[in-house]
């Protein structure tokens, strides 16, 4: 039995990869553990709660205690880290916990892991740390980091401390930096999820500035699966660029989504930019490719679809966390614990 502690899997990636792991990966066992913020929900992991697989645990990962004392119970061999917080316009308007937890937190996380003599630590990292790009060029793993965003600078602060772990103290580690995911249970607050729940409420679609900046698109599935990679077959210390060569600029994707719920474009509104908004993301991912076999499986048109189909099967959950009801979920589930 492989033994994984995963945090922030409560969280949209996370949870899209526990119940990947759970449904593919009889022999692993994962605890996972997360503090339930805003961005956590227990409804990402409905049905997965009571799995013999599966062990949830709420805390923080800036808690070195909690984390030792689970890493001594579950005798756990690996730790994926997926906390964090996790988006651009809040690091913005509120840097402080992205430091406390993108940082702090992982550094807990790293001393735990040397006090403990993990097998392996992997760091989910971002293409962001790279910064941006200009209209040609891709993000490879030899690039220096050259983070724009508070929440780009924490990530990159983690990654250089998870790097420096290896390099003092032997820690087995891998960083994997991916572009931006979509898929189902992602939080609205997110460009993608936003403006189909906006689109299906007839609400105006905020586009920043003039809609031409261009990200890089992910099926969060194909995402969860490279992340297997890595941990099966990683090598010591290496990073591994993760994406699906899907670059689109942002009115696309909106003009995409309208076409699909059928809404008429004059619900697009240009509003004011992000502040340093970056210009363009774009993921070279040929050396995950050529090292681990790994590659995207899933086409923006056809994972685009899917996800609009999920949001409209799953309006329950959107208006869960849309109206906040789902906290209450989660403190009724949690009370019995
Ligand atoms: P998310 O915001 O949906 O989820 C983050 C999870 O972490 C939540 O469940 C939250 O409760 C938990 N968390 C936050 N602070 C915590 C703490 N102090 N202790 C324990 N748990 C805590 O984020 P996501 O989009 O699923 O991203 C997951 C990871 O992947 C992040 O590290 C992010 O930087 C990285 N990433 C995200 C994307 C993307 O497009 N979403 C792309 C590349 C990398
Ligand atoms: O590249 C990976 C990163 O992708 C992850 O590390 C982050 O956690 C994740 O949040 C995401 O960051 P972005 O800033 O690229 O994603 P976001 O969905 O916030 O925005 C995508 C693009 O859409 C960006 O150019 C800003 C724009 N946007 C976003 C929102 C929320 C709008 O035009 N209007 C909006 O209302």
């Amino acid at each position: 039995m492989r033994r994984v502690l995963i945090t922030g899997g409560a969280g949209f990636i996370g949870s899209n990869f526990v119940r990947l792991i759970l449904a593919e990966q009889p022999d692993c066992l994962l605890i996972n553990f997360d503090k339930l913020t805003y961005a956590g929900n227990l409804e990402n992991l409905e049905g997965f709660l009571n799995h013999p697989n599966h062990i949830f645990v709420k805390g923080d990962i800036c808690d070195g205690r909690t984390v030792e004392d689970i890493i001594d119970k579950h005798k756990i061999e690996t730790i994926i880290n997926f906390a964090a917080e996790s988006h651009v316009d809040r690091s913005i308007t509120g840097p402080k916990v992205f430091i406390e937890t993108n940082v702090i937190g992982t550094l807990t996380l790293l001393q735990a892991a040397c006090d403990k003599k993990i097998k392996k630590f992997i760091q989910i990292s971002t293409d962001e740390v790279y910064g941006s790009l200009g209209d040609t060029g891709k993000f490879t793993e030899l690039m220096p980091l050259s983070p724009n965003s508070p929440y780009s600078a924490s990530k990159a602060s983690s990654d250089h401390l998870v790097a420096a772990f290896g390099h003092t103290f032997g820690l087995n580690y891998n960083i994997t930096r991916c572009s931006n995911n979509y898929g189902p249970y992602q939080f609205p607050e997110k460009m993608i999820p936003l403006m189909i729940n906006n689109a299906l409420a007839d609400k105006p679609l905020p586009v920043y500035g003039d809609g031409l900046n261009v990200r890089d698109w992910i099926y969060v599935e194909d995402h969860c699966r490279a992340i297997w990679k890595v941990l099966t077959e990683g090598k010591t210390g290496e990073v591994y660029n993760i994406g699906a060569s899907s670059e689109k600029t942002n009115l696309e994707v909106i003009k995409t989504i309208l076409k699909i719920v059928g809404k008429p474009e004059s619900l697009i509104t240009f509003v004011k930019d992000r502040l340093g908004h970056d210009k363009r993301y774009a993921i070279d991912s040929t050396k995950t490719a050529s090292q681990l076999g790994w590659q995207a499986q899933i086409k923006f048109e056809q994972g685009i679809k899917g996800t609009i189909e999920w949001y409209l099967k799953n309006k329950k959950w959107l208006t869960g966390v849309t109206t906040g009801s789902y906290q209450q979920y989660y403190q009724q589930m949690y009370a019995g614990r």
